[in-house]
């Protein structure tokens, strides 16, 4: 068949398939049947070996132009379809730019973890280095190896949640006292944060889960002259020069003597109201020296070594400083509470 009908057959045969197409991916098909290396054009010009050296240019001209031809055609009817698919997209899908914007919300520290890292900073400064517990652990390292025998009624004042008859939720983070010293022979300078649970009322200054640092120090010659001064500088420190606290004698079973801390009320000023029970003092913590059978459960040598040791309530401190009125706040999630503290 010449050449020229050839190219007319060619050409018939690309616009019935080009009246066919549904889609821009069919036009890509198109392009790679028609125009692609395999196909007819590229053999059209293979054939051109076959002509004469006169013929060559003027075939030649005849396919190129047909090529571009059928170009032409794939590129206008992409355009229209691409035109189409967008028209038909943006009446579906709209937009409101009327619609505020998304508020990105910033991530603040609870005040809880503040305090604590407050704490930890100050006390690690002064030479302590931090340890931690578990938070299940055996009425063992709980009351009895910290000197609360099982019928001792002292285990009264700490209502426990028991898991089973051996295991329990701490009640107080003393219990890293006497893992503490098994891990570690004397000197023992270690501060132990974490979570204490107590089944007890919750009421504005009480709740059943807080936190505590427990503060441990055993060495050769440790006095209570020690611990005053120790937890003097720190309160100094977290607190300001003007804070005003008053230590009183108190009892706990692992420690003797035994005294407790308590800071002036900073929401009543001493005029009494319910964080501090109308007295006009918070009680932020319990201290004492280590009682020597404590220092026995961890094989310490009481007659070589004696030790000092405190607990201190992350809650009520927290309270303290930053003005707050009531324990419950510190759980209930409320954004408006939390925002409040950068
Ligand atoms: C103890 O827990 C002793 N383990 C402290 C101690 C350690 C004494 C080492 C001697 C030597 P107490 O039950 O008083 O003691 O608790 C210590 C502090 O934890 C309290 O001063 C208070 O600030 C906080 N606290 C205790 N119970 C609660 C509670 N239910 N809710 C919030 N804070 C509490």
């Amino acid at each position: 068949m010449p050449l020229s009908q050839q190219i007319e057959a060619l050409r018939s045969h690309f616009l019935e398939d080009l009246n066919k197409v549904a889609t821009t991916k069919d036009i890509e098909s198109l392009k790679i049947k028609y125009l692609g290396k395999k196909g007819p054009i590229s053999a059209l010009l293979q054939e051109l070996r076959h002509a004469s050296a006169q013929d060559i240019p003027r075939f030649g001209k005849w396919i190129n132009d047909l090529k571009e031809e059928l170009m032409a055609h794939c590129e206008n009817t992409l355009a229209r379809m691409q035109a189409q698919e967008l028209k038909s997209s943006l009446s579906k899908e709209w937009l409101d730019v009327t619609l505020p914007g998304r508020r990105n919300f910033l991530g603040r520290k609870h005040p809880i973890q503040q305090m604590l890292e407050k704490v930890l900073d100050i006390l690690v400064g002064m030479g302590f280095s931090v340890q931690y517990g578990p938070d299940v652990d055996t009425d063992y390292y709980n009351f009895e190896a910290l000197n609360f025998a099982k019928d001792h009624p002292a285990r009264d004042m700490q209502d426990t949640f028991y898991l089973s008859k051996e295991w329990l939720l701490r009640t107080h983070t003393s219990n890293v006292q006497v893992h503490a010293m098994q891990s570690c022979k004397p000197p023992i300078r270690i501060i132990a944060p974490g979570r204490a649970f107590r089944n007890e009322n919750i009421s504005a200054r009480s709740h059943v889960f807080f936190h505590q640092v427990e503060g441990i120090y055993v060495d050769v010659g440790v006095t209570f002259a020690d611990l005053m001064a120790t937890l003097e500088e720190f309160i100094r420190k977290l607190l300001g020069k003007k804070a005003e606290v008053r230590f009183r004698p108190s009892f706990f079973p692992f420690v003797e003597p035994g005294l407790e801390v308590d800071a002036r009320c900073t929401r009543c000023f001493g005029e009494g109201c319910r964080v501090c029970k109308h007295s006009g003092w918070l009680e932020i913590l319990g201290a004492g020296m280590v009682h020597p059978n404590v220092l026995k459960k961890g094989s310490i040598d009481p007659e070589i070594y004696t030790g000092y040791a405190w607990g201190l309530g992350i809650e009520r401190l927290t309270m303290l400083f930053f003005d707050i009125p009531d324990i419950r706040m510190f759980t209930e999630n409320d954004l408006r509470f939390l925002e409040q503290f950068l």
